[in-house]
């Protein structure tokens, strides 16, 4: 089984990434054959699209970045784990780049994703209501799970304002991230 799991924040160790590893292990713990992949897309260079519109007919993007990587990765992967935190009341800027570029493959006759793909979404935020980001949760849902790719679990971290380990004070998230990956696998 091969996952590719995207860390959308900056901070390496911060919430996000706590969360996204924890579903990791849960996937591990399933499968402790797993290949993982884990990427912070704050290291990679992604341009933005350029809204060429190359990608319509040939469904490949033209830009030569590290979204090549991604995209490689995106075909053979059987579970992706996307975490991203809340900024500005959207997912983070290096997210939003991701999905962008994914417009190339938008298209379920060109979908450069591996089929029967299965996601995981991880989002933090600071505000402490549960519910606060569900119309961000559902767009992304929208946007990724196209074809016969659906999202198994979607882990909530609430109320993670500034420290940048305080998922780490929340043994019942860190459990809940756990179990996802658990399921997912
Ligand atoms: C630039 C910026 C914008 C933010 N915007 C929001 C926001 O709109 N709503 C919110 O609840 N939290 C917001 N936050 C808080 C983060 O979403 C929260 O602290 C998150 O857990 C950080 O993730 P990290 O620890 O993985 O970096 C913002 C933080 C930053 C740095």
């Amino acid at each position: 089984m091969k996952v590719l799991a995207l860390v959308g924040s900056p901070r390496r160790e911060g919430n996000t990434a706590v969360l996204v590893q924890k579903v990791l292990e849960g996937i591990k713990s399933k499968d402790n054959k797993a290949e993982i992949e884990l990427l912070f897309l704050n290291d990679l260079q992604i341009r933005p699209c350029q809204s060429c519109y190359s990608c319509l007919s040939s469904g490949i993007c033209v830009q030569e970045d590290d979204m090549r990587l991604i995209y490689k990765s995106l075909a053979t992967a059987n579970i992706l784990v996307v975490g991203t935190p809340i900024y500005m009341e959207y997912v983070s800027a290096q997210t939003k780049l991701f999905i962008d570029r994914l417009f190339s493959s938008a298209h379920e006759q060109r979908s450069s994703f591996q089929s029967g793909m299965r996601i995981v979404l991880v989002f933090t935020w600071g505000w402490d209501k549960i519910d606060g980001y569900d119309d961000v949760i559902d767009e992304v849902k929208g946007i990724l799970t196209s074809g016969d790719r659906k999202v198994v679990g979607v882990v909530k971290g609430v109320g993670l304002r500034y420290r940048k380990t305080e998922a780490l004070d929340l043994p019942e998230l860190l459990k809940e991230a756990f179990e996802v990956g658990k399921k997912v696998a």
